[in-house]
């Protein structure tokens, strides 16, 4: 049955791919209301409630039905996952649930599951102490090797390091100021590319490549990455059907790392943004996520 009320929940209603969402879903005549995590109230006050209650700020009850989209990406916090849930026990419907986000926005949890699961990782080590890199970077393949927050995005929190002193350094500084950072196997931009899988309840909706600036490593739109329109594999698009199965998540981005030895699943993100996927596919990606999100019927208009 099609949901016509929409909650998105941001701290940044004015990011980029929010206010894309904003104007599909005004297009598709749904009113989209968009709260901050810190604007709303969740109370347990009245006896009859049957489990919480959720307000805004001037006290309105939030009721559902609606269904809620959290915009939190990796970095959503412990109270924004806290809020989200009592969402969840107030009888909304989620896009992704505080269940399914604690899986991945941990990088190294999303790793160690996908591994689990037989899904193809890069070899990687987490480790706190900076003498132990070098053994462990001997196992990985040797340098350069990737050194990444375990809970970063956009690019930020990917460095390349060279030797192991460097990779020394960059463990112990990012541990001293509790940022936790894993390694992993670097595979050089001239053999690897990377590709994107946006799932939607089920079902690969886009894809694109990010081509690398010429002078970065990292191929993240917000790196100035060129989205480029790619046609996906049905291996990839049955692995990530699968991640996202595996996840529950009724969105997400899964990034491979196409290489000469096969390819690798990067990350998955559960708040991809909809700018770079729609100039790669001159498709409107956040009207046709909204449709496949709220059951509505028709296809968006090629932009
Ligand atoms: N092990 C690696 N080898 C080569 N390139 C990598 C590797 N890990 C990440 N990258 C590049 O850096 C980008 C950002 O890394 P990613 O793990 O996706 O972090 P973020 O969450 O910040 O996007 C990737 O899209 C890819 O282009
Ligand atoms: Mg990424």
């Amino acid at each position: 049955m099609a949901q016509k009320k929409l909650i998105i929940l941001s701290r940044r209603p004015e990011l980029p791919s929010v206010v894309l969402l904003v104007e599909a879903a005004q297009r598709l005549d749904v009113t989209p209301v968009i709260l901050s995590i810190d604007e709303v109230i969740v109370e347990r006050v009245a006896k009859d409630v049957r489990s919480v209650e959720i307000r805004t700020q001037d006290g309105a009850l939030l009721t559902p039905p609606a269904l809620v989209l959290p915009r939190m990406g990796s970095i959503s916090d412990e109270y924004s996952l806290t809020v989200l849930r009592a969402f969840e026990a107030a009888g909304f419907a989620e896009v992704n649930s505080a269940g399914a986000l604690m899986h991945v926005r941990n990088k190294v949890t999303a790793l160690i599951e996908l591994a689990s699961a037989g899904f193809p990782v890069l070899p990687f080590a987490l480790l706190r102490t900076p003498s132990d890199v070098s053994a462990a970077a001997k196992k990985l393949g040797g340098f350069p090797l990737m050194v990444k927050f375990i809970r970063g995005a956009q690019g930020l929190g990917v460095m390349k390091a060279g030797d192991a002193a460097t990779a020394e350094a960059i463990v112990g500084a990012f541990n001293a100021l509790g940022f936790d950072v894993y390694l992993e196997r670097f595979c050089p931009p001239r053999r690897s590319r990377d590709a994107r899988l946006l799932v939607v309840r089920g079902k690969v909706l886009a894809a694109m490549e990010r081509v690398r600036g010429r002078n970065d490593y990292r191929s993240n739109v917000h790196k100035g990455a060129r989205p480029k329109s790619c046609e996906p594999t049905e291996d990839e698009c049955a692995v990530a059907t699968r991640v996202a199965r595996h996840f529950k998540l009724g969105l997400c981005a899964v990034d491979f790392l196409r290489t000469p030895d096969g390819e690798f699943i990067l990350e998955v993100n559960a708040s991809p943004g909809f700018t770079g996927i729609s100039e790669a596919t001159g498709r409107d990606i956040a009207e046709e996520t909204l449709r496949k999100l709220l059951g509505l019927r028709g296809k968006a208009k090629r932009s």
